[in-house]
């Protein structure tokens, strides 16, 4: 059974219950998501041959000191970085090192910052320099997706319905969904109940409520969706080595439809890429 819960009333651990925010959790999430939204932004001119994800992860820690803004990566769960940096055929999770990227690169930088106790959570993709056709094709499928899932967003609807219209895009476009990781609830912990499959059948999953917050981030892969995690305990690749993407926006329900809290200032969500049908 599915229950929900006035936020501030729930226990502080993800115990299943969906919790429901009011103005001031929308409110703290804006400057949370806010602040997330605006390292991506400064991330893109930053993003060229030659930079390593390990520097990229060092300007996420900074931005973050200089903002009053706690990576919530740091020490979660073992994981030691301020970002997870996926290249090509990385699903997510990637952990940033030494390596240089390369001109073609495709890579996505996930950042979730804590202000103030509230968690901004968002990632985009980045092109390396020039890359392929075939690649651009997958920012642009996987962008999309996101946005149909956000625009499938309206209480009353079930998590189902963003899963349906993601699956059924990616897949009009020959392109698969990853299964083995979903979008979750997130706000006073980063990750809560309930989880956001990016697949599956409108009439499924608990109902969307006025007032729920939650990601949603599809990863979309140019070939078969199935995923391994690396010796490293994070690191999670397509089986297939094909190529990989993921966008990730933080989104809260309203009376009627959803704000989304991570929308690039800059209008650069998709630096570099000719999108379908983007601003
Ligand atoms: N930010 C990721 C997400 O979208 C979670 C990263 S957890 C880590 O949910 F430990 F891998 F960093
Ligand atoms: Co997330
Ligand atoms: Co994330």
């Amino acid at each position: 059974m599915v229950t929900y819960i006035e936020a501030g009333a729930a226990p502080y651990k993800n115990t299943g219950v969906i919790r429901l925010y009011g103005p001031d959790g929308f409110e703290g999430m804006r400057k949370a998501c806010r602040v997330t939204a605006r390292c991506l932004d400064e991330l893109a001119s930053r993003v060229q041959p030659g930079v390593t994800t390990e520097e990229i992860d060092r300007f996420v820690y900074e931005f973050g000191m200089d903002h009053g803004a706690l990576p919530a990566t740091l020490n979660y769960r073992g994981y030691t970085k301020s970002s997870c940096t996926s290249i090509n055929h990385v699903v997510c999770h990637g952990i940033p090192n030494d390596k240089p990227l390369r001109e073609g690169d495709i890579v996505n930088i996930d950042v979730t910052y804590v202000v103030d106790g509230w968690h901004g959570d968002s990632s985009r993709m980045y092109p390396v320099g020039e890359i392929k056709r075939a690649a651009e094709r997958l920012l642009e499928v996987t962008h999309e997706c996101l946005m149909r899932g956000i625009a499938a967003v309206r209480s009353g609807a079930r998590t189902g319905a963003i899963g349906e219209a993601i699956q059924s895009y990616a897949e009009s476009e020959r392109c698969s969904v990853v299964r083995d990781f979903c979008g979750h609830g997130v706000g006073r912990l980063f990750h809560d109940a309930p989880n956001i499959l990016h697949y599956g059948n409108a009439s499924e999953g608990p109902e969307l409520k006025e007032g729920m917050i939650f990601t949603i981030e599809p990863m979309i892969n140019l070939g078969r969706p199935h995923v391994k995690v690396l010796s490293d305990g994070w690191t999670a690749v397509t089986r297939d080595r094909s190529l990989s993407a993921q966008y990730e926006h933080t989104v809260g329900v309203t009376a009627n439809g959803c704000e989304v809290f991570t929308l690039s200032p800059a209008g650069l969500f998709m630096p570099g890429v000719r999108a379908l049908g983007t601003a």
